[in-house]
């Protein structure tokens, strides 16, 4: 990991971090956010896939336009509209995301699913980030913010109190158990959003490709370990189940009242909540 401007991120390029702030935005770009695992993969490709008008199976992911990661350079030549992505809080954006008023698509996710699915990241992918330890130990660290990203508490409040501060900056909010409860109206809701005017067909074609199992076809040869996709791993809600012990449920409830307390968002824990 590593320090800039005040939060943690993984061991991404110093000089990519330092620019962060002064990325050259445009007003019709699109930028993808979400805290890691919320299912920013997933959502950025239905974007990218409603932008282009036709199913395609490029390879191409969303951390390919990360801002915090990738050189500005890359996407710099891209043809507008860009779809973008970044998983930083909302007070690091690019100062021109504010200025220039372009579109964000945000993605929340319950935290009890999030931190199964970030556990999982981190041990596989423990060349990168270096953790070796138990699940026990995992869910304080990131309750703490002492993993790459911070704590999702302060990330979630910090892009709320963002949306409040910033009422004329158009974002779509999109929770990740809606959009697999029902794919097709996440995606309806991501082409009015965008004004792109697909057809229905389209819209329905869309909502077919992104399956789970589709795009792990497609895309879950790109981070791999032991074989298998680290990033398309099980795609449910409510795995969380899984892992957490009664105890740490508990404790998990106690601490969300305790940093929530003034939040109005409503997760999903199983498909069987209504928010
Ligand atoms: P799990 O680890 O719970 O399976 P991100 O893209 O932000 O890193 O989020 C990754 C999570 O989104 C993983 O969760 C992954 O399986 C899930 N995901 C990716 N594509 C999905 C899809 N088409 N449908 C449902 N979940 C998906």
């Amino acid at each position: 990991m590593m320090e800039h401007g005040g939060e943690r991120y993984p061991h991404f390029p110093a000089d990519v971090l330092r620019n962060l702030k002064h990325i050259n935005i445009r007003h019709d770009d699109v930028i993808v956010s979400a805290f890691p695992k919320s299912g920013s993969h997933w959502v950025h490709e239905i974007t990218r896939l409603l932008k282009l008008g036709r199913l395609d199976e490029t390879n191409f992911e969303k951390n390919d336009v990360q801002l915090e990661y990738v050189p500005e350079a890359t996407y710099a030549q891209n043809p507008s509209p860009r779809i973008l992505s970044s998983h930083v809080n909302f007070r690091s954006l690019p100062t021109q995301v504010l200025e220039k008023k372009c579109k964000l698509i945000y993605i929340l996710r319950n935290p009890k699913d999030i931190a199964v699915s970030f556990y999982n990241f981190c041990i596989k992918m423990r060349h990168l980030t270096g953790y070796k330890g138990t699940w026990a130990s995992f869910l304080p660290m990131l309750t703490q913010g002492k993993l790459a990203f911070g704590s999702w508490f302060d990330y979630v409040l910090n892009w709320e109190k963002g949306k409040e501060m910033y009422p004329d900056l158009p974002v779509l909010t999109l929770f990740y158990e809606d959009l697999k409860e029902d794919t097709l109206c996440g995606v309806k809701k991501i082409n009015d959003f965008l004004d792109l005017h697909r057809d229905d067909r389209f819209l329905q074609k869309v909502s077919d490709h992104v399956t789970f199992t589709n795009l792990k076809r497609i895309k879950g040869r790109n981070h791999l370990h032991d074989g298998q996709s680290v990033v398309f791993r099980k795609g449910e809600v409510g795995d969380w189940k899984n892992w957490f012990t009664v105890a740490q449920d508990e404790w998990f409830d106690q601490l969300y009242q305790e940093k929530m307390a003034d939040c109005q968002l409503r997760f999903r824990y199983t498909l069987d909540d209504c928010n």
